[in-house]
């Protein structure tokens, strides 16, 4: 194979957004795009530039009739374990976009279907590419924090009016707190995904665990009352914050938080993201908002050393510095690529894929059960098993 023929399905922001980064790559050609909407997948393929005859509206007959080897999923993430799946099983290679799954029974389906199938699966998170975390993974990798006792982060991402509708005869995006009166909609999978907003802790699991080399054992999480304090006369039923309390296998305790309705300071260059490594050794530190910096502090300081540390990952290419997320989007788009033809291995394949999602969907469990303590299983044990190893254990 020379280049890679991709399919997008799902022509929303997000997947126009990284089609064109695809379309950008030298061994990647665009052939197909798959929208549920006529005139959305019409209006793509304009902007993409590609015929009528390369447009489809239905999944399987795209699976079926298309020209690809492989499929970029970028619609509603709660239906995209399924996609993938079938995509694997009909014989292509595919790449999903945050979270990867919504229950356990999907991230175990995604793993039987990628062993099976022998296909390559890749989940498009993309903050562990950035070059502060690769920076701080190198300081952990050379025992320069010492144990790493807490990492933490925040995904806050306010909005103050989130396209929560969709058109059902156009599919537009229709923005507005409260169900328009005026035209027919249903609820978008923001209205259902955000409501509790831990199910986003994949972004901020992603380059923890990436640092830490490690994985999470169990999980509690406490959020405020399902009922917007920030919008208490809307129809939101969301919790404002939830956060996860989690501990790894090699005994790191990680803090998370998540939420979509609770306002902030305008950010800095991490946008709606934060993280804290605190070890034996040093602690270090991400911008939380525009007038603060990167951190540093080592055993023997008496104050923060000001870093200059940043998302730009590290030796980026010209493409990959110009793409989105401070220059973080390209890289998995790359991996991806190169992974297919080349089969070098995937950094966020299916098994750290649902490393990020279990937590997530437990999570949720916890906070439904008031902050219970919930067990993550070792997605690996069947692995480790036939390689005769045993995995780590840390334990409740
Ligand atoms: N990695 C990131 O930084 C990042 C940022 C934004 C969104 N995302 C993820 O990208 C995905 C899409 O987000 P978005 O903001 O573009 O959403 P969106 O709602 O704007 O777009 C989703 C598109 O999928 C289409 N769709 C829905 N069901 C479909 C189906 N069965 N078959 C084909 N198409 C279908 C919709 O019609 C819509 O056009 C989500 O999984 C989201 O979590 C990731």
């Amino acid at each position: 194979m020379k280049n890679v023929r991709l399919g997008l399905v799902g022509c929303g922001s997000r997947g126009i957004g990284v089609t064109r980064l695809f379309k950008a790559h030298p061994d990647c050609r665009i052939t197909t795009l798959m929208d549920r909407f006529p005139a959305i997948v019409e209006q793509a393929g304009k902007t993409l530039e590609l015929p009528v005859a390369a447009l489809f509206t239905d999944y399987e007959r795209m699976l079926r009739e298309a020209e690809i080897d492989a499929v970029f999923l970028a619609c509603d993430p709660m239906i995209q374990a399924d996609m993938a799946c079938r995509a694997m099983l009909a014989g292509k290679h595919v790449c999903t976009e945050v979270p990867a799954a919504f229950t356990l029974e999907e991230c175990r389906q995604l793993i039987q279907t990628v062993e099976k199938t022998g296909m390559k699966y890749q989940l498009m998170e993309q903050t562990r590419y950035w070059g502060f975390i690769d920076a701080w993974k190198k300081m952990h990798d050379q025992g320069e924090f010492g144990h790493i006792c807490l990492a933490q982060g925040e995904y806050i991402h306010y909005a103050n009016n989130w396209d929560l509708w969709t058109d059902v005869k156009t599919g537009e995006r229709v923005t507005s707190l409260q169900r328009p009166a005026d035209r027919e909609v249903e609820p978008r999978w923001r209205s259902k995904v955000l409501a509790d907003p831990i199910y986003y802790l994949p972004h901020t699991l992603s380059p923890l665990l990436k640092i830490l080399g490690d994985r999470v054992v169990s999980v509690s999480c406490l959020g405020t009352k399902k009922h917007s304090y920030t919008y208490p006369e809307e129809y939101l039923a969301w919790s404002d914050i939830q956060y996860a309390l989690m501990r790894t296998a090699n005994d790191t305790v990680l803090l998370v938080g998540a939420g979509f309705s609770l306002p902030h300071v305008p950010r800095g260059p991490l946008s709606a993201h934060w993280y804290e490594l605190r070890g034996t050794k040093a602690s270090a530190s991400s911008p939380r908002h525009k007038t603060d910096g990167f951190r540093l502090w080592k055993q023997g300081m008496t104050i923060y050393q000001e870093m200059d540390w940043s998302p730009a990952p590290l030796a980026a290419g010209t493409l990959q510095a110009k793409s989105g997320h401070g220059g973080a989007d390209f890289k998995p788009v790359d991996t991806f690529i190169r992974s297919i033809l080349d089969n070098t291995p995937l950094p966020m394949d299916v098994y750290t894929a649902v490393e990020t999602a279990a937590p997530a969907i437990l999570a949720v469990e916890s906070a439904r059960q008031g902050g219970a303590l919930i067990a993550v299983p070792d997605f690996r044990l069947r692995q480790h098993d036939q390689q005769g190893n045993s995995p780590a254990n840390g334990g409740l």
